[in-house]
């Protein structure tokens, strides 16, 4: 019940009886909410597209074929597979709410991406999360210019976000400047150039590292003098970084060359360090590949300090609720009872969670025993 009031602005009253109204339904609103945001998604292979030797796409869609949830170019689903998950960006268009279509690279010794590439076949179903990740963009906040710089697969964002323009006729100005290793390393070349060809709003720069520089453009890495060469001055344009882990410090000091503002980049999320041990808080001495026992479940294993603790659990067969695998999302999150962890420069901690323990298992790596809540 509220207490009446005077109405504090035209129309108040009509929005009061409303959420008055729709408080009456919380069954109704729970579907609402599952609708968008549902926990788990069971979805079918529809369709798998070969982009390159690399390079697969899955398109998805609901059995029923009813509407997937919506969500925002640049996000992202996890993908369950082989007793852990993986986030997959979707590079399909928001606009098209039948599929999303999850590109996938070979990675070298991945176990999910060469699981998804070698097994899955049309038909197979998929258990994903729904929609999630920040990596997307809010013209409110970024502005209408914007300069993408993708290296390898993290054209994959860039490419749905492509897509929501055209499809949407958006008044924005997007320059992708994509690095791959070799010209029949570009994925969706094809469709890139014809977009292109068609907006005015979109342009394209391929880099290719090795071999042929496709005639026209510079080859070579995303270096400080290409990234002004091709997108002249940056001003106050907002960039957007997608691609390998060694390409975020790499764009980082080649921005900054260029005096871009550190608040006018954006990273998407991209994984659990490789080498903790190169972070400046790892504590000096500390062999990373010594392995330190940890409880957790009701049982105890050894694993090496630099295994982020997510993976050891899933190991063992047990299973927190993980989606960004990047320290992002929280949903990895555990309690350390005992023992001391490093928690990665990539975890989004509350300033409340290390007095209680708490720390996000997918970037947390032990390094005394430790005991810990799942
Ligand atoms: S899975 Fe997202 S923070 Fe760990």
């Amino acid at each position: 019940m509220h207490h009446p009031i005077a109405p504090l602005f035209d129309g108040h009253e009509e929005i009061r009886a409303e959420i008055d109204g729709r408080a009456a339904q919380p069954v109704a609103r729970t579907a609402d909410v599952d609708a968008y945001h549902p926990r788990r998604l069971t979805l079918t292979v529809a369709e798998i597209i070969t982009e390159t030797a690399s390079t697969k796409t899955f398109r998805v869609r609901r059995e029923d074929g009813r509407p997937l949830p919506p969500f925002l170019a640049g996000q992202y689903v996890g993908v369950f597979a082989d007793g852990t998950s993986r986030p997959y960006a979707m590079s399909s268009s928001p606009a098209r709410a039948d599929h999303y279509d999850l590109t996938v690279r070979r990675v070298a010794s991945g176990r999910i991406s060469n699981h998804l590439i070698d097994t899955l076949a049309v038909g197979d179903r998929l258990t994903t999360t729904g929609p999630m990740g920040t990596f997307h963009h809010n013209p409110l906040f970024h502005g209408e210019d914007v300069v993408f710089l993708a290296g390898g697969s993290g054209v994959v964002p860039a490419m749905s976000m492509i897509r929501d323009i055209a499809d949407h006729a958006l008044p924005r100005r997007f320059h992708l400047i994509y690095g791959s290793r070799r010209a029949d390393d570009i994925i969706f070349r094809a469709e890139l150039d014809a977009i292109e060809t068609r907006h005015p709003g979109i342009r394209v720069d391929h880099v290719v590292l090795e071999g042929d520089p496709l005639g026209a453009g510079p080859s070579g890495l995303l270096t400080a003098e290409t990234i002004e060469a091709l997108a002249g001055p940056l001003d106050g344009r907002m960039v957007y970084v997608c691609g390998p882990q060694a390409l975020y410090p790499y764009a980082l000091e080649q921005l900054t060359l260029l005096g871009h503002p550190r608040r006018r980049i954006r990273f998407e999320a991209n994984g659990a360090p490789a080498r903790p041990e190169a972070q400046p808080h790892w504590p000096a001495g500390t062999d990373p590949e010594e392995e330190v026992t940890v409880t957790a479940g009701g049982t105890s294993f050894r694993t090496p300090r630099n295994r982020p603790l997510l993976d050891a659990l899933e190991d063992r067969g047990i299973r927190p609720e993980a989606a960004c695998r990047s320290g992002e999302c929280g949903l990895c999150v555990v309690r350390v009872v005992k023992g001391e962890v490093h928690a990665a420069e990539e975890a989004r901690l509350r300033m409340s969670d290390g007095p209680f323990g708490w720390t996000h298992s997918c970037v947390a790596y032990p390094l005394t025993d430790t005991e810990i809540d799942v």
